[in-house]
């Protein structure tokens, strides 16, 4: 099975289907409700957080409770103003048009979202020089879905266009926990609830590490001919992977470890300690930051980062 398959299989369609987040949820759910309830489209909403923690999965969740078509891009990918015009101007009415990373859509294609979710129209330059002139298009309703780790990103105009906005936050051990157990039966193998409880404090709230964890626990199992997950295979795996008791990976030890050692605990810049971890400083601030920040391991403090006593704790003791 390759990663895309075996992520596209866990990937819960629906809200029961979908523990944790509980403000979050009830939240849309009452919002999908009332927008089936109107016969209008969902407002234009926004959800932010750290990566992993299921934003893409909630925009294919809502697009499927309004029974509405979906159509995903990337920020990333969206260059220039044709790019978003050529998608908006061939939406089907009600379409929940999903932009993951849209704190990168440039600020020209941003001027264009402004209109299409206020006013649905779209105006473009056509032509050029002295024949140049202002086209303006008509499009269907629908609604904008957009994802973001870094919402301070987008422009004040832009966000202010999002009528629900939703912060993710990591996840507890008990929905991590049902999550696994619920990905487990998917995948065909039955796990023992002491090992799904180990493995939900191991996997750094995030459901995405709890699943690539399981997958990696699943080659284990295999090998060793186990027909079923026991703590000891997970404990033997997460050894294996370098998964520390706080669920760390070596990645984020390292970090940790290079504020103490290199930068005496700190504080330091942000771009001096991704220089030394030979890093990008955007990586270090979207994919490793924020669960050492939320841990208390990591602080952020005007002058830079700084190792917290319970981050020093974490080094003396694994
Ligand atoms: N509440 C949840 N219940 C079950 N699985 C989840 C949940 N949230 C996320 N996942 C799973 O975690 C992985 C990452 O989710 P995704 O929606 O891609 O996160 P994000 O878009 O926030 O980075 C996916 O495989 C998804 O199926
Ligand atoms: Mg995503």
């Amino acid at each position: 099975m390759n990663e895309k398959n075996f992520y596209d299989r866990l990937r819960p369609l629906t809200f029961e289907e979908y523990p944790g987040q509980d403000k979050v949820c009830e939240h849309l759910k009452i919002y999908t409700q009332a927008a089936l309830l109107r016969d209008k489209p969902l407002d234009h909403c926004l959800l932010h957080g750290p990566p992993g923690l299921g934003k893409t999965t909630l925009a294919g969740i809502i697009a499927q409770a309004l029974n509405m078509p979906l159509r995903s891009t990337s920020g990333a990918i969206i260059e220039k103003v044709s790019d978003i015009v050529g998608i908006l101007v061939n939406l089907e009415p009600g379409t929940i048009l999903f932009i993951d990373e849209i704190h990168r859509v440039p600020r020209n294609v941003e001027e264009i979202l402004y209109l299409a979710m206020e006013d649905y129209i779209v105006d473009v330059m056509v032509g050029q020089g002295l024949s140049a002139r202002n086209m303006r298009m008509d499009l269907v309703p629908f609604t904008l879905i957009g994802a973001t780790t870094q919402p301070s990103r987008l422009s004040a105009p832009l966000r202010d266009r999002f009528g629900i906005v939703e912060h993710l936050e990591y996840y507890n051990a008990q929905s991590l926990d049902l999550i696994i157990q619920r990905n487990s039966l998917l995948l065909g193998m039955e796990i023992s609830s002491d090992a799904s409880h180990l493995l939900s404090h191991r996997s750094r709230g995030t459901p995405r590490i709890a699943n690539s964890l399981l997958k990696r626990i699943m080659d284990f199992a295999l090998v060793k001919d186990k027909k079923r997950i026991d703590i000891s295979i997970v404990e033997e795996a997460l050894l294996a992977m370098e998964i520390d008791h706080y669920g760390l990976s070596k990645k984020d030890r390292m970090i940790l470890q290079t504020i103490e050692n290199r930068f005496k605990g700190g504080p330091v810049g942000i771009d001096s300690l991704a220089a030394t971890l030979n890093e990008e400083p955007s990586t270090l601030e979207d994919i490793y930051e924020p669960y050492l920040i939320f841990s208390g391991y990591l602080q952020r403090t005007s002058r830079g980062r700084m190792l917290s006593d319970l981050g020093k704790s974490v080094l003396e003791n694994r």
